[in-house]
């Protein structure tokens, strides 16, 4: 069986895409609900149908779970089911931004947790209904020794027999740096401007902030072994996807305007973080972080 922890917009679209008879969701700790979990599924194509998961039952092993709740919510959600879970059953991590990934590694290093970074996009306009927003691709990759290659093949087989594009990736770590750096010199803008993404490239907070955003960016991405890039460069990256993805709305902007907690923290706040643990300055992501976090109930 493969348990889905977390069932918001992302852990839906695995849950309505994945084989249902090999598929359950995990409750809330305390909660047993009585029937199983039932919306409506909007699928890239248009049609329409129903999904009905059903929750794992105490007495379920899971081969696989899949950890889709907020960044901010993973720790706590995955202590409450790991006394219970062999340690040998992989976990993989959908969460965007970094740092969460790191406290799941650090927390059992011994079990085999996998890392995604994702372009599958997915919303929940009302809470019995999900929409497959965007197709992308996953991305699967090791946090821990024990993620051998094997178990990787593994997993991204089992997450391919959903349909979607899934690939296997031996530095998940890099992919999920590239992701960062466009989070983090796009959403901290859409949210504090309130503004579809294509529209912080003319306003006066992205003009005066961007290049020292990304000279951050590269200090640190420098500092961490990751491959040396030009702010320039990074910044060329952030103006493209604003471009080409100029009327989304980005999820921080939308946690903002749904009064939900955000990612800052694990996105701005994880390059604030790591910039004080490296002695690298880090004024305009703190900026960016504090203010996104007074707008925020975090
Ligand atoms: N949605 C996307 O298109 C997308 C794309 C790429 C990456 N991601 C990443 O995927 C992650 C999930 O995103 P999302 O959009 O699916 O968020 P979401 O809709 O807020 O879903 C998170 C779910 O986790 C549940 N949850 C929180 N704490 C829990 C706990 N202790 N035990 C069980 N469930 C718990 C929440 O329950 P409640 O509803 O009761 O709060 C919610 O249903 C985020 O890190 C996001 O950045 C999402």
């Amino acid at each position: 069986m493969i348990a889905i922890l977390g069932a918001g917009a992302m852990g839906r679209l695995w849950a309505a895409s994945l084989p249902a008879d090999e598929t359950a969701v995990i409750a809330r700790p305390g909660q047993s609900p009585d029937t199983p979990l039932s919306y409506t599924f909007l699928a890239l194509d248009g049609s329409e149908r129903t999904v009905t998961v059903p929750w794992l039952a105490p007495s379920q092993v899971p081969e696989l779970v899949l950890v889709t709740t907020k960044a901010g919510d993973t720790l706590t959600a995955l202590e409450a089911i790991t006394d219970t879970l062999p340690p040998t059953v992989p976990i993989v991590l959908f969460q965007n931004g970094l740092g969460s990934q790191q406290q799941v590694a650090e927390r059992w290093p011994e079990r085999p947790v996998l890392a995604a970074s994702t372009t599958e996009g997915a919303n929940r306009p009302s809470p019995g209904r999900v929409v497959h927003a965007g197709a992308g691709a996953t991305w699967l990759g090791p946090m821990t020794e024990s993620a051998n290659a094997i178990i990787l093949a593994e997993c991204a087989a089992t997450l391919a027999s959903s349909g979607l594009t899934v690939h296997p990736e031996s530095d998940i770590l890099g992919r999920l740096w590239q992701k960062l750096v466009i989070n983090a010199g796009i959403n901290p803008f859409t949210a504090l401007l309130d503004c579809p993404n294509g529209d912080i490239l003319h306003a006066e907070l992205f003009q005066n902030h961007i290049d020292g955003l990304c000279q951050e960016i590269a200090n640190l991405m420098e500092a961490e072994g990751q491959p040396k890039q030009a702010p320039s460069a990074l910044r060329e990256r952030i103006e493209t996807i604003a471009r080409n993805t100029a009327r989304n709305t980005s999820s921080m902007r939308s946690d903002i305007q749904n009064g939900r907690a955000t990612e800052i923290d694990y996105i701005n706040g994880f390059l604030v973080r790591l910039g004080q643990s490296k002695g690298i300055a880090t004024p305009v992501n703190q900026m960016l972080a504090e203010r996104v976090q007074q707008l925020s109930p975090n």
